[in-house]
């Protein structure tokens, strides 16, 4: 109750909002749109980068912790290799959390709980810099001690990146629910429907985004799988759809990511024309 509470207070903070936008813009510099940001969403993954690389940090840290409580004055060299390795394999994980935080757009409140999540995370980090350089000096008590305190904010930040995932949905594919359907050819739109380019359409309770782009006809899902922006209000571009949100680039063909934000692709139809109706069924 307590921690709902603050949580909901945290994602409240406008006070937070300019140190937001000033990181957001820092990231979005050194990390423009392409393919480097790409691989750090996730995308040759399939899914999310960021949670599979916080393993690490929190894996080695862990490992330090055990060694630091059971392991005595034997184990003093091995826990300090795996704070070093903790240490440097926060970079990467950090990278690809900034990555996808800077790619919300207008989602103020898991900006705002990101920026904490990061902040705790750099306070962590610091003291698990700290440990190791204590630990190097001979001091392995004031090692303990910082690493103890790093693994109090690793829990903070933890916490936070939970909460950003779980209740607050990003980097969720937003047709996670979704079964491809139907598996027979329906109905889904006159012919004529199309003429405008892209229409959306619901078929067997699934919103089907029909295209008709370079003499072509298309049809896929019609939710961007990466926050759930509405893709028949976006463009086409080489052969893609592209979000209006945040611009991801879906392929028209098979409905895979070309361009991020998003990691997951969304759903892909065959399509036909019977007459002067238009016809879908689910691949996959
Ligand atoms: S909702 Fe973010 S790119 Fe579509």
């Amino acid at each position: 109750m307590f921690l709902a509470k603050a949580m909901r207070s945290l994602e409240k903070a406008k006070i937070l909002d300019p140190a937001v936008d000033a990181v957001v813009g820092a990231v979005n510099t050194v990390l423009p749109p392409g393919e480097v940001k790409d691989a750090l969403h996730g995308k040759p993954l399939g899914h999310a980068l960021h949670p599979m690389l916080v393993t690490l940090p929190i894996g080695l840290n862990i490992g330090v912790a055990i060694l630091d409580l059971a392991g005595g004055k034997a184990a003093r060299p091995a826990a300090q290799r795996l704070l070093g390795a903790a240490i440097l394999s926060v970079a990467p994980a950090a990278a690809a959390g900034l990555a996808d935080w800077s790619e919300l757009g207008s989602a103020k409140r898991p900006k705002r709980v990101g920026l904490v999540h990061a902040g705790s995370n750099v306070v962590a980090s610091s003291f698990f810099v700290a440990s190791w350089f204590a630990r190097r000096a001979g001091r392995h008590t004031s090692g303990k001690m910082f690493s103890m305190l790093g693994m109090t904010g690793l829990g903070v930040g933890g916490y936070l990146g939970g909460h950003l995932a779980y209740a607050q949905g990003v980097a969720v594919n937003r047709n996670a629910d979704r079964t491809p359907k139907p598996r027979e050819w329906k109905d889904a739109a006159a012919v004529s429907d199309l003429e405008a380019g892209m229409v959306r359409v619901e078929v067997s309770g699934q919103p089907v985004l029909l295209t008709r782009h370079d003499g072509e006809l298309y049809a896929t899902g019609a939710v961007c799988s990466h926050m759930g922006g509405p893709l028949e209000e976006g463009e086409l571009e080489d052969g893609c759809v592209v979000c209006p949100w945040h611009g991801s680039h879906f392929r028209l063909a098979d409905g895979e990511v070309e361009r991020g934000p998003a990691s997951v692709g969304i759903l892909s139809y065959d399509v036909r024309v019977s007459g002067d109706r238009v016809e879908v069924r689910a691949r996959g």
